[in-house]
């Protein structure tokens, strides 16, 4: 081919990239005015940080799970499970860095104690302590009798996988390992959505990995980001006695992270963060086929994602993409947040555009007829920064937010998972007020003895 040729076919795709991604690459790159803090229900004023004594690894909840179980009197109780690693910025195969492996990440319930939501850490039984033990996506699933699964995907120093544990939760909750699963399909392993105590799918983020020989792998993996390279995949994973298989059920994905599974199993939601989309499929679970569905574009880049018992689907995520990566490596104290529920248009209005949330998901992305997004929560990382995860539980949002606690000298943060105790459904009015937070509880939560020995400069 003549080199005029190679110019015109360049300037084609450049074309063809910015007609698709150019709206997405916006959307990404300039940060939204998002106010302080907005509240869909009531200002913030009921939130509550949830927090352990002084003493423990509670930090960078990146992932919750939620188990729905039933009391003595078959009252429904929510339990939640958190995948935390305070050394999160030392060790990041998704976003980087990738630095020290070593000190351990930890997995805390969180249930209602007196009225309170509280947070307890799970002992965990049976994995070896020579293993690295870094979490990342979790899911719990009930199976006919006995304890519960739950699998647990496991940054390693050497290798992806993904662990199986079962779950008891007495006084002391804590986790039996059972297995640990690999195989070659863990390339990137992200997000897990179990379908049974033997069946769970999982998201693949990128095509390139991290480690490996660099630079190729480093650039590589920044180049499929950043240029939104379809390379991630969703994989159905599935237990035998002596061994797991896995199947290749959805690919083409750019940076496939979040994943969520409907209450009835019919849909499965994969989150598309750097494409700033979210991908709906109708899913047969005992075969694991995907039908793709719909592709809704959101304003900002989501994260993790729960659907809620109506259907509707939790997403959060983070508005400014440059800022989220600056802060995983610690170059930056906050980075915006935004929640939003995804609904289908027959339960819910257009409440979004009437004027009451401060910057609205329809000043960046079209309306659809279908499917309305409704924010729950904004911020432009003053108020609770960098939420990665939100659902309901018990008529409670529950987020997982990283929050500055010392930003005047270094770029400390503390990532604490919060509640909103407000009931929902009661809540008629919308305000929006921007809400005081405040923080000094969060300083005194974060600045811990154990968090110092992370590197941390404590007051
Ligand atoms: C967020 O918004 C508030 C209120 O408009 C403003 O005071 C604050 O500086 C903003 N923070 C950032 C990080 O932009
Ligand atoms: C927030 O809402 C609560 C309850 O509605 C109210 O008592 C409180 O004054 C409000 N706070 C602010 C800062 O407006
Ligand atoms: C905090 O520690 C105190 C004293 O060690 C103990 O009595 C209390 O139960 C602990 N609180 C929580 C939430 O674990
Ligand atoms: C899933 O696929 C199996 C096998 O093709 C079929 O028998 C079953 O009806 C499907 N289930 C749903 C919910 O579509």
């Amino acid at each position: 081919m003549g080199w005029s040729l190679h110019k015109h076919l360049a300037a084609l795709l450049a074309a063809l990239w910015v007609s698709e991604y150019g709206r997405t690459a916006y959307n990404q790159l300039v940060a939204p005015p998002l106010p302080a803090a907005y509240f869909a229900y009531g200002n913030g004023s009921t939130c509550d940080i949830i927090q352990h004594n002084y003493s423990e690894d509670l930090g960078f909840c990146e992932d919750l799970a939620l188990w729905k179980t039933h009391d003595a009197d078959g009252k429904r109780v929510d339990k939640i499970l958190a995948s935390c690693d305070l050394a999160r910025h030392e060790w990041n195969t998704v976003m980087g860095p990738m630095r020290d492996p070593k000190p351990r990440g930890s997995i805390w319930l969180l249930q209602n104690i007196n009225g309170r939501l509280r947070a307890q850490p799970v002992r965990i039984d049976g994995f070896p302590s020579d293993l690295d033990f870094h979490p990342l996506g979790l899911d719990i699933v009930a199976g006919p009798e006995g304890p519960p699964t739950v699998f647990i995907v496991n940054h390693m120093r050497t290798k992806r996988t993904v662990e199986l544990f079962e779950l008891h939760d007495e006084s002391s909750p804590r986790l039996i390992h059972l297995r640990q699963l690999e195989h070659p399909s863990f390339r990137t392993p992200n997000s897990v959505a179990a379908v049974s105590p033997s069946t769970f799918f999982l998201s693949n983020d990128h095509g390139f990995t991290r480690d490996g020989f660099w630079p190729l792998t480093t650039v590589m993996h920044f180049l499929e980001t950043l240029l939104f390279f379809p390379l991630g995949s969703v994989e159905l994973v599935q237990l035998q006695e002596d061994g797991i298989s896995a199947m290749r059920v959805a690919s083409g994905i750019a940076f496939a992270n979040g994943l969520a599974l409907s209450p009835d199993g019919s849909e499965l939601a994969v989150a598309s963060t750097s494409p700033t989309k979210v991908h709906l499929y109708a899913a047969n679970t005992s075969t694991g086929q995907l039908i793709h569905k719909k592709t809704l574009r959101l304003p900002y880049s989501p994260d993790n994602l729960h659907y809620h018992d109506d259907s509707s689907l939790l997403v959060a995520g983070h508005p400014h993409f440059p800022g989220i990566s600056l802060l995983a490596r610690r170059k930056r104290p906050t980075s915006p947040s935004w929640v939003t529920q995804i609904t289908k248009r027959e339960h819910l209005t257009e409440e979004d555009r009437s004027g009451t949330v401060p910057y609205s998901v329809y000043k960046r992305v079209s309306v659809d007829n279908e499917y309305a997004i409704k924010t729950l929560y904004q911020s432009n990382g003053t108020g609770w920064s960098a939420v990665t995860t939100a659902l309901w539980s018990d008529g409670s949002l529950v987020m997982s937010a990283c929050t500055p606690i010392y930003t005047t000298i270094f770029l400390h943060f503390c990532p604490t998972p919060l509640r909103w105790l407000e009931n929902p459904r009661g809540a008629a009015k919308l305000e929006h007020v921007d809400h005081d937070f405040d923080l000094r509880r969060c300083l005194a939560f974060s600045c811990c003895p154990k968090q110092a020995t992370h590197g941390r400069h404590c007051p």
